[in-house]
């Protein structure tokens, strides 16, 4: 069988990692979505949150699993026995600090290959940090993310 992560902030999980996932569901057995816990960033989302939108953004893909880790994530590859890193690509912009994150795990575990999705065009402008931009100031949301996420976001920005 073989397993992929696809590993992430995730917060919140947009509509372009949706896509990511589910294209990526088609290319492997089983995806794990490996939420991270990092104490050094402040997320707007507790690890448990990201678990609980993403499980339900992603309920129809019946490969996909949820779970938050911490730590290394070639670890957490060999842990989940995962053979393959998933990664989104939107831009340019975004291949210095890929091309740097994978040159960092394929030193430390040659054996875990990365793979790239390019992101389809309709959502290569997206980004968690745009959605919680657009929702912080009240602008439409709802093509973004799941009705749930805007949901949510909406709880944490105006109630009070
Ligand atoms: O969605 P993000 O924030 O761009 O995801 C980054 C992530 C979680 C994939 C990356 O920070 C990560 O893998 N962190 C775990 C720690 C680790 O393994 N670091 C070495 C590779 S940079």
């Amino acid at each position: 069988m073989r397993v992929a992560i696809y590993p992430g902030s995730f917060d919140p999980f947009t509509n372009g990692h949706c896509d990511i996932l589910k294209r990526a569901a088609g290319l492997f057995d089983h995806i794990i979505v490996g939420v991270l816990v990092n104490p050094s960033k402040s997320c707007l989302f507790s690890p448990e949150e990201r678990v609980e939108m993403i499980s339900e953004a992603a309920k129809d893909i019946v490969n996909v699993r949820v779970i938050h880790f911490n730590g290394l994530l070639v670890d957490f590859c060999h842990q989940t026995k995962a053979c393959a890193i998933i990664r989104g690509l939107r831009a340019v912009s975004d291949y210095e600090f890929e091309m740097q994150m994978f040159s960092v795990n394929h030193q430390l575990a040659k054996d875990i290959e990365t793979i790239f999705l390019m992101s389809s065009p309709r959502y290569s402008f997206l980004s968690s940090s745009i959605v919680k931009e657009v929702a912080r100031y009240k602008g439409d949301i709802s093509k973004m993310v799941t009705p749930l996420i805007e949901e949510k976001l909406k709880e944490k920005f105006y109630s009070s």
